[in-house]
């Protein structure tokens, strides 16, 4: 049996990046519910309790098998599972004073703690919690602390049980990938997970599922669903295969063009495209909240896939549906039993879910990350440009249109308590914009108004520091965008704008003016993905325009990534000279913005 970690979902969004980044260092992870029975994780070296949104008192806490702890394996708590193991061993957890969400400074104090091995003294690790543990059970000593929660890491060394409050998976911990290495060797582990071991399991797996039926997948032309589409051709054979790329009037300029003049050229021949702009404009006549965009444009992929079936006559039963739907677009959804709803996936619609449910969904690659897809390309031998592309939605630009009736109550720095002091104590301006984005707080979501800071000469680390102030100590803000350039110092002017094909080319051309700007000047391989977003404000009549630029490495947390502001300059007089009112940065990581507006 593969030897395997695993890890249990309290439903953090977490708990899939907490496998991934053990993978990541070579050990495959299975993840499973909490409440699974101990025969059901036969094989593992190891256990981790993932983070998660309740508190280990409430009456929603997640079921919990309590037979798991017996296990005789090293166990890792991580935040809701340090504060679960610390309470079923006698320990009590307790609301703290303060919630700490942020980066906070972790003091070593026993450095031979084998956890611990090469971690400095003093170093920044991410904390995300607002219960946590007061009374150590006994047998429990402390290891590490931050100024705010002394409980930060314990060891029970007898029982190789280890604790700690902070989140060591997500990029902002520093040294948190050497702390899950160290958990891996305390497994004694061997670190053998890779594509190319991963290729035959897969290959195996997709035969099972299909037996002998036969495969229609939806090539949106992102990445996934072109590794999915090479993946199942090598695998049934394209006589097994049909790929349909629907063109939804909402991609970037020439992307449809791009990817299926590849797959074509590679001998591909089982490819269709259609134009259905049609029918996703009209779905999205006068929407304007997202969930319901998100919805719509996820429902109508269905029909028009329906309708392209059976203009072939193809026989349903006998043609399963498959998606390249990956790892965190589960998860997001609410996918997992524990995790909380973010955004609908346009993969997890409810027409999805009830052809999941008759074994009619085909998901080859929904057990993988991001960066697993792009190797698992580069293994198939896709080209390095096509596998590197930064990674597009499914529902494109319709996530990157925001819409508006141009009405709508929204706050103000007026009707926002200590904002205007805030303001001046830190010698900065700006205002709440009235607009509103998707973003995701202490595991939930968030739908509130972005903040615009307008002094001009901000260097990123300032806009780190006024966005996780601004964001933690104002409700109404989950955002913060700086503003490159304006034509206007007045309040931008908010507007009708709903999904036309009109504002979709205007978006177009802004995302490809940025999409050049990237490539022009060597920075598109050095930033992860760029949603540039079309806002329903308006600067002087002229439209105002986000560009996000985003480091992640598998799109569950972000950093927002620094451009050279000179550069911005250059970039700012372009889209002026094509008619833009404002760009505006976005400096927020994730969480708490999620890398998407919607
Ligand atoms: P968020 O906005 O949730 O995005 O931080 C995380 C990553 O997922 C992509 N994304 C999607 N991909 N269907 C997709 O295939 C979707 O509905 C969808 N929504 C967001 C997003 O571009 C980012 O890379």
């Amino acid at each position: 049996m593969q030897e395997k970690i695993i890890v249990l979902d309290f439903g953090g969004q977490y708990a899939h990046l907490i496998a991934n980044r053990v993978r990541r260092l070579g050990v495959f992870t299975e993840i499973h519910a909490p409440s699974a029975p101990v025969s059901e994780l036969a094989g593992a070296k190891g256990i981790i309790y993932s983070g998660g949104p309740a508190s280990v008192y409430a009456e929603d806490a997640p079921d919990y098998n309590p037979e798991i702890l017996s296990l005789p394996v090293p166990k890792l708590g991580i935040c809701y599972g340090h504060q679960l193991l610390a309470t079923q061993l006698g320990g009590k957890v307790q609301p703290g004073t303060v919630k700490e969400y942020g980066i906070a400074d972790l003091q070593v104090k026993d450095p031979s703690c084998p956890l611990l091995k090469g971690i400095p003294a003093s170093s920044p690790m991410w904390m995300s919690h607002g219960d946590r543990v007061e009374v150590l059970p006994q047998g429990y000593r402390i290891v590490a602390s931050t100024k705010d929660c002394e409980i930060a890491a314990v060891a029970f060394d007898e029982k190789k049980i280890y604790g700690i409050q902070f989140h060591p998976e997500v990029t902002h911990s520093r040294y948190g990938m050497q702390l899950l290495d160290n958990f891996i060797d305390i497994c004694g582990c061997e670190r053998n997970w890779n594509m190319k071991s991963y290729l035959p399991l897969i290959t195996d797996k997709i035969r099972r599922e299909v037996g002998d039926r036969k495969v229609f997948l939806l090539v949106s032309g992102g990445v996934d669903s072109t590794v999915a589409f090479v993946l199942l051709n090598r695998v049934l054979g394209t006589e097994r295969e049909l790929g349909l790329h629907i063109d939804n009037g909402m991609m970037r300029l020439g992307e449809s063009k791009n990817i299926t003049d590849f797959l074509k050229r590679e001998g591909m021949n089982n490819l269709l495209v259609v134009d259905a702009s049609h029918d996703f404009l009209s779905q999205l006549e006068g929407i304007t909240a997202p969930e319901e965009k998100r919805k719509r444009i996820g429902a109508t992929f269905l029909t028009v896939k329906d309708k392209e079936m059976a203009k072939l006559h193809l026989d349903f039963n006998q043609w399963m549906t498959a998606q390249g739907t990956i790892y965190p677009d589960t998860i997001e959804s609410g996918g997992t039993k524990n995790a909380d709803l973010i955004k609908t996936h346009h993969n997890r619609v409810k027409e999805v879910m009830d052809l999941m449910e008759k074994g009619m969904l085909l998901e080859p690659l929904a057990d993988l990350y991001k960066d697993e897809v792009r190797a698992l390309g580069e293994e198939l031998g896709i080209p390095h440009d096509l596998v590197w592309r930064h990674p597009f939605p499914g529902p494109g630009l319709g996530v990157r249109l925001l819409c508006s009736d141009g009405k709508g109550t929204f706050e103000t720095n007026d009707s926002t308590p200590g904002l205007g002091e805030y303001l001046q104590a830190n010698h900065i301006q700006g205002r709440i914009l009235p607009v509103k984005s998707v973003g995701v707080q202490g595991d939930g979501r968030t739908y509130a108004q972005p903040f615009l800071l307008t002094t001009p000469s901000l260097d990123w680390k300032a806009c780190e520091r006024f966005s996780t102030e601004l964001v933690n100590r104002f409700k109404t803000i989950n955002r913060v965008i700086w503003q490159v350039g304006s034509v206007s110092d007045e309040m931008p002017v908010l507007t009708e704008q709903y999904a036309t094909a009109e504002h979709f080319d205007e978006l177009r051309k802004f995302d490809d003016i940025c999409t050049r700007f990237l490539r022009e000047n060597h920075l598109y391989e050095a930033i992860w993905q760029m949603p540039v977003v079309l806002t329903p404000l308006r600067s002087a009549g002229k439209p105002c325009i986000v560009m996000r630029p985003v480091n992640s490495s598998e799109a569950m947390t972000a950093n927002f990534a620094e451009i050279d502001q000179q550069l911005l300059q250059g970039l700012w007089q372009r889209f002026m000279a094509e008619g833009a009112g404002s760009l505006w940065y976005d400096v927020t990581h994730k969480p708490p913005g999620t890398i998407e507006w919607e």
